[in-house]
């Protein structure tokens, strides 16, 4: 046994004398690898749409399309991801016109009062035709916000954070926001297998919009520390990071804002 150790030992320490730059190496394939799977961005406006057109067809009605880069301007994730319950997999809510016009879901703010309602002539402002409106609109609207290079072109962390914007974290009361537990204060450091692309996760920065449920126990299981099979691929195809950071949150293409220290390369 301690011979076998002593055996590798040497072996680790021949191998690097020979090829010092294995390591990097090493890394540059990976990165290849993430990089070739990576969908483009596509257009900074189209970015977080949901189009629901299922129902909507069945019925003869255009599509509808949401838009989450208005209305997360206005409200936090937590108002209509937990207080309204509105899935965040696309399609999983199942909409229904019974339910909305009851003042559920999207009828709970478009009521003719907080929002343009659902009863009288409004029909194709949520049943759009197309949405050269609605890109239109885009423009004005993020003119003023700070730029990112990915998703929307907006850096929602920096218009959130400098008062740009500021969502409601509630439909109803105006109670004061949950305080984040001490011990979840400090940023967390989640290792990969590539000595580079360390990753920095803090509670903090998601706390302010998202509740404890949004990632706990269904993308995130402490218990079972999921993170075990944590890699970019998985990421990618929308679980873990990728569940938000591929949808509505600044996409995986923006590479530099997880991985603080992959120097020299910022994202494509
Ligand atoms: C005004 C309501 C509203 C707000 C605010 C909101 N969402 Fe959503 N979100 C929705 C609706 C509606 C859907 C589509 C649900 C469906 O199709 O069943 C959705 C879907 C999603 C999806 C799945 C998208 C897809 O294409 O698969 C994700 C991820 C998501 N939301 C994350 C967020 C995050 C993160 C925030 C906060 C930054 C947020 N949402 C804020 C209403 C909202
Ligand atoms: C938490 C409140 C809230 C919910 C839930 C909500 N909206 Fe809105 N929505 C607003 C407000 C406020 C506006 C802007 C006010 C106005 O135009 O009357 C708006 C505007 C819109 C617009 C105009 C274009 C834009 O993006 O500003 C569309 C389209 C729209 N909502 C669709 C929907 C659909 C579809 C749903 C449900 C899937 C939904 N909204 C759910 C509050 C909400
Ligand atoms: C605030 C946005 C909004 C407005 C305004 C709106 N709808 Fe809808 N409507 C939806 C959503 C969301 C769905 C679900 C779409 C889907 O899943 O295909 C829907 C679905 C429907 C359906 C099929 C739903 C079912 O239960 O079978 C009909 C019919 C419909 N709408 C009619 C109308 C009519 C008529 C008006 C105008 C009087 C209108 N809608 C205004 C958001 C809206
Ligand atoms: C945006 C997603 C997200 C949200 C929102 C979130 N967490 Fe976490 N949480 C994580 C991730 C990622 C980890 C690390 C998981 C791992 O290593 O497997 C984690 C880890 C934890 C841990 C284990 C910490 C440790 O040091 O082992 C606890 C406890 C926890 N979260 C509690 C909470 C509570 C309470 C809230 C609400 C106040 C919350 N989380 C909100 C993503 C989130
Ligand atoms: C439930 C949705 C959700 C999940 C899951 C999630 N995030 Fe986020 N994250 C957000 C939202 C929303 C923001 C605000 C910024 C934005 O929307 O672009 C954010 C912001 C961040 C920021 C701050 C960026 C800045 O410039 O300040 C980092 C870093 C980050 N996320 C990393 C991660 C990592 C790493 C994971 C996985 C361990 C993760 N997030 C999982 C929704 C999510
Ligand atoms: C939203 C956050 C986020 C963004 C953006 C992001 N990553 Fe990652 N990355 C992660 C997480 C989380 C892991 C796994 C961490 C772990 O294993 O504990 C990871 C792991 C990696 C690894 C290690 C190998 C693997 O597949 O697990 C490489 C290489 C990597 N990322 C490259 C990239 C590149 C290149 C980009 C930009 C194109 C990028 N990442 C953007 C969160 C992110």
């Amino acid at each position: 046994m301690k011979k076998r150790i002593s055996v590798s030992l040497l072996l680790g320490a021949v191998l690097f004398l020979l090829f010092p730059e294995l390591g990097r190496a090493a890394d540059r394939g990976e990165l290849g690898s993430v990089i070739r799977t990576i969908p483009p961005n596509g257009p900074f406006w189209k970015y977080g749409i949901v189009t629901m057109r299922r129902r909507a067809a069945k019925a003869g009605m255009a599509p509808v399309v949401f838009a989450h880069w208005s209305h997360r301007s206005r409200y936090t994730c937590r108002v209509c991801h937990l207080d309204l319950g509105f899935s965040m997999h696309a399609g999983d809510t199942g909409i229904t016109r019974a339910q909305y016009t009851a003042g559920k879901y999207c009828g709970a703010c478009h009521d003719g009062v907080t929002a343009f309602g659902v009863q009288g002539g409004e029909c194709d402002q949520c049943h759009m035709k197309d949405t050269r409106a609605l890109e239109a609109y885009f423009d004005t609207f993020a003119a003023t916000l700070p730029m990112a290079s990915f998703g929307n072109g907006i850096d929602w962390a920096k218009a959130y954070s400098s008062g740009r914007i500021t969502p409601k974290n509630a439909l109803a009361s105006t109670a004061p926001p949950l305080q984040l537990p001490e011990k979840l204060r400090q940023p967390m450091r989640l290792g990969t297998a590539a000595p580079r692309s360390e990753v920095t996760f803090s509670h903090k920065d998601h706390f302010s919009e998202l509740d404890c449920s949004s990632c706990h126990p269904d993308i995130f299981n402490i218990k079972k520390r999921g993170t075990v099979d944590f890699s970019m691929d998985k990421n990618i195809f929308g679980n873990y990071c990728g569940a938000c950071h591929m949808q509505v949150a600044f996409p995986m293409n923006d590479c530099k804002r997880c991985h603080p220290h992959m120097s020299g390369f910022s994202g494509f």
